[in-house]
C-alpha cells in the first residue's frame, strides 16, 4: 500500500521530516508504516529499533496510550518486585507508576532510569511502539511481552481529556477527535491495527505475549495478578495465596490508593529531554463505560461497527 514506507536510511530527523503529515491533534502526526506518529517520538523509536538490545528475560509492557499504561506498570513492577518490598514501605507509596518502569523509546522517563542499557537484568520496560516496530529480536530473544488493549471507545474519551489537559492551548472536541479516530488517524493509531498486532503474535506464541484487556482487569484484578505473575515467571506461592497477596497487590495498585498519594497529585513526570507532564493528568476517572458520558450511542454504535469491520476473523473482539 501507498502508506507503508521504506526503511528510513537518512538520519532520523531528516527522514521524519519527509514523511507524511497530517495536523489535527494537538500536534501534527506522521505517518510512518501504517501509523501515525508525534515526529520527535518517531525519531527515537527508529533509533531504538537500531540500537535496543534486548536480553532473553526483559519483560515489555505494550500498550496504546490511555489504555491502562500506569495500571500495568504499577502492577507489573509490584508483582515481579514483591521479594524486594514490603507493601508498608512500597516504591509505589512515593514513586509515580511511570517512573518505575522506563519506556524503551523515551528518554529518561523517570528521575532514576536514565539509560535502559545500564538496568540490571530482569528489566522491566514499557513501549508503545506497534508490534511490527519493536526491534525484531525481541522476538529472537524471546522476552516477554504483556499488551494491554482497552474498549477504544474509552480510550479516545481518554485520549481527548489527556490531549486538552496536558498539551496547552489544545481545545479538541469530542466529533473532531471521534472522526480523526474512526479514521484510524490517532497516535499510535490505528488503533485496531495496534491492538492486532500483538493479538496475532499472541496467538502464535502465547508463551511470550500475554494479551489483556483493561477491562478484564476491572472485571477480576485478582485473577490478573495471578495470571500475570504466573506468565512472568513468578507465580503466587501457597503462602502467599493464603495470606492474600495478591489482594494486597491490587489494593495498591488501584485508582483510588494511587490517586490519593500525594505522589500522584503533585510534580511532574519527565518524558523526553525537555517533556513534563503533570504527575496526575495519568489518573481521571478510571472507570469503564464512561465513553457514553462524552459520546452519543449513536457514535458508539458507528465506532463498534467500524472495530468489528476491522478485527473480523481475527478472534479478537472487545
Ligand atoms: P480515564 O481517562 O478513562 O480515566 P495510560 O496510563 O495508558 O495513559 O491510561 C490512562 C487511563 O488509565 C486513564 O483513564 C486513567 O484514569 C486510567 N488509570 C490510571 N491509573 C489507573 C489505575 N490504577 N487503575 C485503573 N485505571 C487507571
Amino acid at each position: 500500500s501507498s502508506t507503508i514506507q521504506e526503511e528510513y536510511v537518512l538520519p532520523p530527523k531528516d527522514f521524519v521530516a519527509a514523511l507524511p503529515v497530517r495536523e489535527g491533534w494537538s500536534e501534527p502526526l506522521v505517518q510512518y508504516n501504517n501509523y501515525w506518529f508525534r515526529p520527535r517520538l518517531l525519531e527515537r523509536i527508529l533509533l531504538v529499533k537500531q540500537d535496543f538490545v534486548p536480553r532473553a528475560d526483559d519483560i515489555i509492557l505494550a500498550t496504546q496510550p490511555k489504555c491502562g499504561t500506569t495500571w500495568i506498570k504499577a502492577l507489573a513492577f509490584t508483582i515481579t518486585n514483591r521479594s524486594c518490598y514490603g507493601f508498608g514501605d512500597h516504591p509505589l507509596l512515593t514513586r509515580h507508576p511511570q517512573h518505575v518502569v522506563p519506556f524503551i523509546e523515551i528518554p529518561a522517563a523517570g528521575l532514576i532510569h536514565t539509560d535502559i542499557h545500564t538496568l540490571s537484568s530482569p528489566r522491566l520496560l514499557a513501549t508503545h511502539v506497534p508490534m511490527s516496530l519493536l526491534p525484531p529480536d525481541t522476538r529472537s530473544v524471546g522476552c516477554r511481552v504483556v499488551y494491554l488493549c482497552r474498549d477504544p471507545k474509552d480510550a479516545l474519551v481518554s485520549r481527548l481529556h489527556f490531549e486538552n489537559k496536558a498539551f496547552q492551548g489544545t481545545n479538541l472536541s469530542m466529533d473532531s477527535a471521534f472522526s480523526m479516530f474512526c479514521e484510524g488517524f490517532s497516535p499510535y493509531g490505528p488503533f485496531w491495527d495496534h491492538c492486532l498486532g500483538y493479538w496475532r503474535e499472541s496467538v502464535t506464541r502465547p508463551d511470550s505475549v500475554l494479551f489483556l484487556k483493561y477491562e478484564e482487569i476491572k472485571s477480576d484484578p485478582v485473577n490478573t495478578v495471578r495470571k500475570l505473575a504466573k506468565f512472568l515467571g513468578v507465580p503466587l506461592t501457597e503462602e502467599e495465596e493464603r495470606s492474600g497477596v495478591a489482594q494486597e497487590v491490587v489494593r495498591l495498585c488501584s485508582f483510588e490508593a494511587l490517586t490519593n498519594l500525594q505522589v500522584n497529585q503533585v510534580g511532574r513526570v519527565r518524558l523526553g529531554d525537555n517533556i513534563f507532564m503533570s504527575n496526575s493528568v495519568f489518573y481521571r476517572k478510571g472507570e469503564v463505560g464512561d465513553w457514553a458520558n462524552h459520546m452519543s450511542h449513536e457514535m458508539g454504535d458507528k465506532l463498534d461497527r467500524i472495530v468489528q469491520q476491522k478485527l473480523e476473523g481475527s478472534g479478537l473482539v472487545f
